[in-house]
């Protein structure tokens, strides 16, 4: 059976870009293949080193938001990146034979370096980022790798790498691939990209009244100044949000509504505000189940870590061979 991996660093609660974007579709592939989610602790160190206070709270709301969300620990080893070192000795290997122009061309890195300008990022972990991502996947010869279009140049580096390193020491790891989801693109409650850092995010778990609070006064298309002034839904965020939650039947009515004038925005966010509330009423429930178990939350990590280590050990011992590492016994 192909194993999947994807990962997620624990930078807070996770929103409903990440639901469409990421964990509907590990829901789904958790059913199909033998799969390995893995909160990235490490790889958040290489942006937030200099004050990692809240890291260690964001690791059991991470893993509360995705069992809430339906990843089964019973189905998909869940578990955390520092509690398998493997994954840091291979790293450690991997950076021997990664060479730095393929590091400095990711276009990953300048872009976050100009986006998060407030921090000091030239360090080596941060540059080591897509190699530290490799050996997360390469670790369990994992095939598959669902992620966002952002993520799409770590992959083919990772791709790289082991290519590199098959070429060097023989055939031990399998080239891994990207799973791209076709992501509606959801827009935050001010027209920009949803993200926790621009404060525009709608969290999975937002009860009814935050929802409203959030969404009554979204942005819309500004075509819609009076209520008698008809819209195009296409240039409204509210809109991206109906696209990714509302069924299609209500879906038409809307856009109908809104290109005739016929209703007005707000009729068209109440509807939204239901279907959300609606839709995440059991992740809303068994979340706060979960953050009131939090010592069960860490078992699960932890039995997940010990799973995760046993295959992570196995490779590595193969590494080690083949890469004439330590005394032979
Ligand atoms: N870089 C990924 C992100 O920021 C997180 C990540 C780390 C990851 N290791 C991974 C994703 C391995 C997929 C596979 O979203
Ligand atoms: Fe946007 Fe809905 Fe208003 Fe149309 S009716 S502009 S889709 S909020």
């Amino acid at each position: 059976m192909k194993r999947v991996l994807s990962g997620m660093r624990p930078t807070g609660k996770l929103h409903l870009g990440h639901w469409v974007g990421a964990l509907e579709n590990w829901v789904k592939l958790q059913e199909k293949y033998e799969s390995f989610f893995v909160i990235v602790d490490w790889h958040a160190l290489t942006t937030d080193y200099e004050n990692p206070s809240r890291i260690r709270e964001n690791i059991l709301e991470i893993a509360a938001d995705w069992m809430a969300a339906g990843i089964d620990p019973e189905k998909s080893t869940v578990f955390l990146q520092s509690l398998v070192k493997q994954h840091a000795e291979l790293h450690l290997l991997l950076s021997m034979i990664t060479p730095l122009g393929w590091l400095l061309r990711v276009p990953t890195y300048k872009e976050q370096m100009r986006q998060l300008s407030d921090r000091d990022l030239h360090t080596y972990g941060f540059l080591g980022y897509p190699v530290l991502q490799t050996a997360d996947i390469i670790i369990y010869k994992s095939e598959l790798v669902p992620v966002g279009e952002d993520q799409k140049y770590h992959i083919e580096l990772a791709r790289e790498i082991v290519r590199r390193f098959n070429h060097l020491y023989g055939e031990v790891f399998p080239e891994p691939k990207e799973i791209l989801t076709p992501v509606p693109r959801i827009l935050g409650t001010d027209g920009r990209k949803m993200s926790k850092s621009y404060g525009n995010a709608i969290f999975m778990e937002d009860p009814p009244e935050v929802l409203k609070k959030k969404i009554f006064p979204m942005v819309t298309d500004t075509r819609r100044k009076r209520r008698s002034d008809p819209g195009k839904p296409e240039d409204c965020p509210v809109w991206t949000l109906h696209k990714a939650f509302t069924p299609e039947e209500k879906r038409k009515e809307i856009y109908q509504g809104c290109t005739t004038a016929s209703i007005g925005c707000l009729d068209c966010k109440r509807v939204l505000v239901e279907e959300l509330s609606e839709k995440f009423a059991g992740f809303r429930e068994k979340k706060s189940r979960f953050m009131s178990k939090k010592e069960r939350i860490k078992e699960i990590l932890i039995e997940g870590s010990k799973r995760a280590r046993q295959v992570a050990e196995q490779t590595l011992e193969e590494v080690r061979e083949v890469m004439g590492i330590g005394i032979k016994v």
